[in-house]
């Protein structure tokens, strides 16, 4: 090998590893705008299980929906309409008034992650 060989593999293995770097910077930082379940369980037993019940499926009142299994985009707007006052309901607009955006995440994608019975129906 001739020193010019080591100079270019020198050089490979700094961009492969630079490449790396920005591979787990783009990573992490996807990550951090995804909800963390575990944070949003937290949240949840605090906040929610009076009325949506400890799994999200069997809430105090038939009539209050079923969170568990929704889908947690659906789960993000639901909540951030209900915060701004996009979707109007006495009950939730003061539930998701304090919440932040992150809190909003975690609850979301912890309620997407429990089994619930919601499901679409074929036709
Ligand atoms: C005092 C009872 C109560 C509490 C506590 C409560 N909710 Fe609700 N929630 C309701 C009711 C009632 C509705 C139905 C409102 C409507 O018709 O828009 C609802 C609706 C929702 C919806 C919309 C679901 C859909 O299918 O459209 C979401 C999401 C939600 N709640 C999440 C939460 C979260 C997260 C918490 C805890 C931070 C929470 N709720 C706390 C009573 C409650």
């Amino acid at each position: 090998m001739t020193s010019d060989t080591f100079a270019v593999s020198g050089a490979l293995r700094r961009l492969v590893l630079g490449g790396l770097v920005a591979a787990c910077l783009g990573l992490s930082m996807g990550l951090a705008h995804a909800g963390n379940i575990v944070l949003g369980k937290e949240k949840a037993a605090q906040a929610c299980v009076a009325c949506h019940g400890a799994d999200g499926v069997k809430a105090i009142d038939p009539s209050y929906p079923v969170l568990a299994g929704q889908y947690e985009d659906f789960l993000v707007r639901a909540l951030t309409d209900y915060k701004t006052g996009a979707r109007k309901n006495a009950i939730m607009a003061g539930m998701a008034a304090p919440l932040t955006k992150e809190e909003i995440a975690n609850l979301a994608a912890y309620y997407a992650s429990l089994p619930g019975p919601l499901k679409i129906i074929k036709r």
